[in-house]
């Protein structure tokens, strides 16, 4: 079963996980949710998107609970017919992050640690790559993906040897995992000297971000939005189907110093912008070289 971290009080760089009516103190956080959640709204083609906000605000603002917020809200976008839109708007997210990380893949054996729901992987199996999948939860679609898949745990060893794979893949994976030291770790190790690893994050302390939001507040955000996106659209009561949302966000730069730290050398970081519009975090791109 994954461990859980939603009542840790810090994430795993020391940064203050607030609960989620907390970030609401802030105004100027309040105001940017209630606009990007409009468009996240609007986008998904619901007519009341702005009545729907006021809904999700005041109740976001006021639970007694967290879980009643989650569940009460996730009710709502059920009878609404909002959450079942979203898998036809996401159709493409796989197809447009293979066309990110496409030019970066080096190598014939390719891994893609936390895989989520594989389609990624067959993208680049399609291109005559030998990829394994792996994560620490089995995605319901992995079944439908004709490549192997090897269970992973959230702490400890990956169940593979040293130098394997050409390129290893981390596609937002670092800030959902409990210790992203040990992921990013056992990723090179895994990986060939002056191979790849490919990382996608959702980031903050961004320019183009917001030109309302400082640092803080742009993490605040994303904390929202990864809480509502994890917890509330893809609600469960059930512990073990829950989503592990540690909150492991940094800024890019903060990033790059932690990668070099674990022996990587980051050649390349590209902006992505707020490119999935269902799920607005704002990504970069970090190809990774392997130095051993
Ligand atoms: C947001 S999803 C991304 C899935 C996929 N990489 C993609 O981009 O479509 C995050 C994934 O990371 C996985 N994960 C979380 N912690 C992990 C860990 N320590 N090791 C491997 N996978 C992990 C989760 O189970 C989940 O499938």
């Amino acid at each position: 079963m994954m461990e859980k971290i939603i009542n840790k009080k810090q994430n795993a760089f020391g940064a203050k996980i607030p609960e989620i009516k907390e970030v609401f103190q802030n105004t100027d956080v309040e105001k940017y949710i209630i606009q990007r959640l409009t468009e996240v709204l609007e986008y998904l083609e619901v007519t009341d998107a702005k009545q729907v906000v006021d809904v999700v605000v005041k109740s976001a603002k006021h639970y007694d609970k967290v879980a009643n917020y989650e569940k009460n809200i996730h009710q709502l976008f059920d009878q609404k017919r909002i959450t079942q839109r979203i898998p036809i708007k996401l159709a493409n997210r796989a197809q447009i992050m293979f066309s990110q990380i496409k030019p970066h893949i080096l190598g014939h054996q390719v891994l893609d640690l936390g895989c989520g729901d594989g389609k990624i992987g067959e993208l680049i199996s399609k291109q005559g790559r030998h990829v394994v999948l792996a994560d620490v939860y089995e995605n319901g679609n992995i079944s439908n993906i004709e490549l192997p898949f090897v269970f992973t745990k959230q702490n400890g060893k990956l169940p593979f040897e040293d130098n394997f794979f050409d390129t290893t893949l981390v596609l937002t994976v670092l800030h959902h995992s409990n210790d992203p030291v040990e992921v990013i770790t056992e990723a090179r190790r895994v990986t060939k000297n002056n191979g790849r690893i490919i990382v996608i994050e959702s980031v903050y302390g961004i320019t183009e971000y917001s030109k309302n939001l400082n640092e803080e507040a742009q993490r605040l955000a994303n904390l929202f939005f990864d809480h509502f996106y994890n917890r509330v659209i893809h609600y469960s009561e059930f512990e073990e189907n829950k989503v592990n949302v540690p909150f492991n966000f940094q800024t890019p730069k903060a990033w790059k110093a932690f990668f070099e730290k674990y022996g990587l050398r980051q050649i390349k970081i590209e902006n992505l912008g707020f490119d999935q519009p269902t799920v607005p975090e704002y990504h970069t791109l970090h190809v990774l070289e392997v130095r051993k």
